[in-house]
């Protein structure tokens, strides 16, 4: 018989990414039911998933040799205790279960023992009855007859005491809780914009309100929450982790960069290393008491703290998901005095910068409809964020990549595009050069017209104002509407 999963739980049994799946759904592959799949009509379409009916215990020891094996095995495992409270809530419902079909049993025998009764006071020969005590007692030999164990359900249960499955209310978003992973860490990792603050226990800001499930404490706070509050069910959610295997939280998440405060940090620097001969890449980090709240495409003033007013704001490069490690790809600028003072070795691993922001509005409008992404030269650096967001959304049915390198230094991180490409099924990217930014805007365009103006896609477009206009336009008289279009100038 089939079971029912989540889309959610079905693209982790399958190893695929949630995108996939929904489309297979939408083109009818696979059977959804409010938000669940089957589990035949998943087998059906991952067969590699269908393990033989043997006795339990092979079959675990072939999980373990199997791609699910690996995938479990490369999780970390949660702490004991989280690991404990998880058994104990599934032994519970195990329990529950086994107790309903013990009395469900005795009812059945009870019933079949008073049909036989009848029948032998009307002299034993009443066929109706006859016939009714035959019927019920074959089907309680086919209840309890050894049927083959759903692979995937036994898969299921395992996944459910390996990882905790959170949705946020009135967002409907779901995220996934893994190894010892806080509820905020990981809902940070799904590319979720939830509210926080310091992500250390001390502000109060990640608040969140548990309506359904189990949470247990991972961290030390000092934020006092005041009796009601807990009362109510709220938890800090840098300090809590999934106990149960499914969890409901009530939290309000940030709709956009007007949802996002301005902060200022004291970042250190961790690394300075040339990507190509005009181009550094510069990681800072974060205090972890302070770590930088931003959305992906967005950017940064940094300084040198020394406070000789070598300053320049930057798109981050990195994902907020990471929001202590920052990457930014620095130019070669005259222009810039801050990057004249990074290429001329002014800066060092270990000094402290200041940084401001984050700014703009260069952010992910929608992440359902397929995604074109087109970066001239460093443009690059806030679309990789916008691509390592999406990805880590898990919610795009595709992703393209155009990008022009109008520069000696060329695509810096071709690697990084190969990368994606092959990991990924969703991803695809096409690579141009050319020394003139609206000559090559002309190329891409061209290339892009052959799938994507038809298709209902967001493009978010990024480098020089030459480039950036060229393709606009393109995109304009190919009849793309206004609102499909998102735009950040670079200079
Ligand atoms: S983010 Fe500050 S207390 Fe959780």
């Amino acid at each position: 018989m089939s079971q029912w999963v989540s889309i959610w739980r079905a693209a982790q049994l399958a190893g695929v990414p949630r995108a996939v799946l929904q489309q297979q759904v939408r083109a009818g592959e696979i059977e959804e039911n409010d938000g669940m799949v089957s589990t035949a009509s998943l087998l059906a379409l991952y067969p590699q998933l269908q393990l033989e009916a043997a006795g339990l215990a092979e079959r675990v020891a072939r999980i373990r040799d199997e791609s699910f094996g690996k995938r479990v095995r490369e999780r970390l495992l949660p702490s004991q205790e989280v690991l404990a409270q998880r058994l104990f809530q599934q032994s519970q419902e195990l329990a529950d279960v086994q107790r309903h079909l013990q009395r469900y049993h005795a009812l059945v025998v009870d019933l079949r023992e008073q049909i036989r009764q009848k029948n032998r006071e009307v002299g034993g020969d009443d066929p109706r009855l006859a016939a009714l005590e035959r019927a019920l007692a074959g089907g309680l030999a086919r209840v309890l007859a050894t049927e083959p164990v759903d692979a995937l359900h036994v898969m299921d249960d395992m996944l459910k005491v390996m990882s905790a499955q959170v949705t946020l209310r009135p967002s409907g978003h779901q995220f996934t809780v893994e190894g010892r992973d806080s509820l905020l860490q990981a809902g940070l990792r799904a590319g979720l914009n939830l509210n926080y603050g310091c992500g250390n226990g001390s502000c109060g800001m990640c608040k969140v309100r548990v309506t359904d499930g189990q949470v247990a404490r991972c961290a030390a706070s000092d934020y006092p929450l005041s009796e009601t509050e807990k009362a109510q069910g709220y938890v800090l959610a840098c300090a809590h982790t999934a106990a149960s295997s499914e969890l409901t939280l009530e939290t309000l998440e940030a709709a956009g960069p007007a949802d996002i405060p301005e902060q200022q940090i004291a970042v250190t620097v961790r690394a300075l290393r040339p990507l190509a001969p005009d181009t550094l890449l510069l990681h800072v980090q974060t205090p972890r008491t302070h770590r930088l709240r931003f959305l992906a495409g967005q950017s940064v003033t940094l300084a040198a703290a020394d406070g000789d007013g070598a300053q320049a704001r930057h798109p981050v490069a990195s994902c907020p998901c990471d929001d202590r490690n920052l990457h930014f790809f620095i130019p070669r600028d005259p222009g810039d005095p801050l990057a004249v003072r990074l290429f001329a070795g002014g800066v060092r691993p270990g000094d402290a910068l200041t940084l401001w922001g984050p700014y703009g509005s260069f952010t992910l409008a929608q992440a359902t409809q397929p995604l074109v992404f087109v970066a001239c030269d460093v443009g690059f650096a806030p679309v990789k964020s916008l691509v390592e967001h999406a990805l880590s959304l898990d919610a795009a049915p595709s992703l393209t990549l155009f990008w022009l390198a109008t520069r000696g230094d060329g695509h810096f991180l071709a690697n990084q595009c190969r990368a994606w490409s092959e990991a990924l099924d969703p991803f695809e990217y096409s690579l141009f050069t050319d020394t003139d930014p609206a000559a090559g805007a002309l190329q891409v365009a061209r290339a892009m017209r052959a799938d994507l103006f038809e298709v209902d896609c967001a493009f978010y477009l990024a480098g020089p104002e030459a480039f950036v206009a060229t393709v606009t336009a393109q995109l304009a008289q190919a009849g793309v509407p206004a609102a499909q279009i998102h735009q950040e100038v670079l200079p």
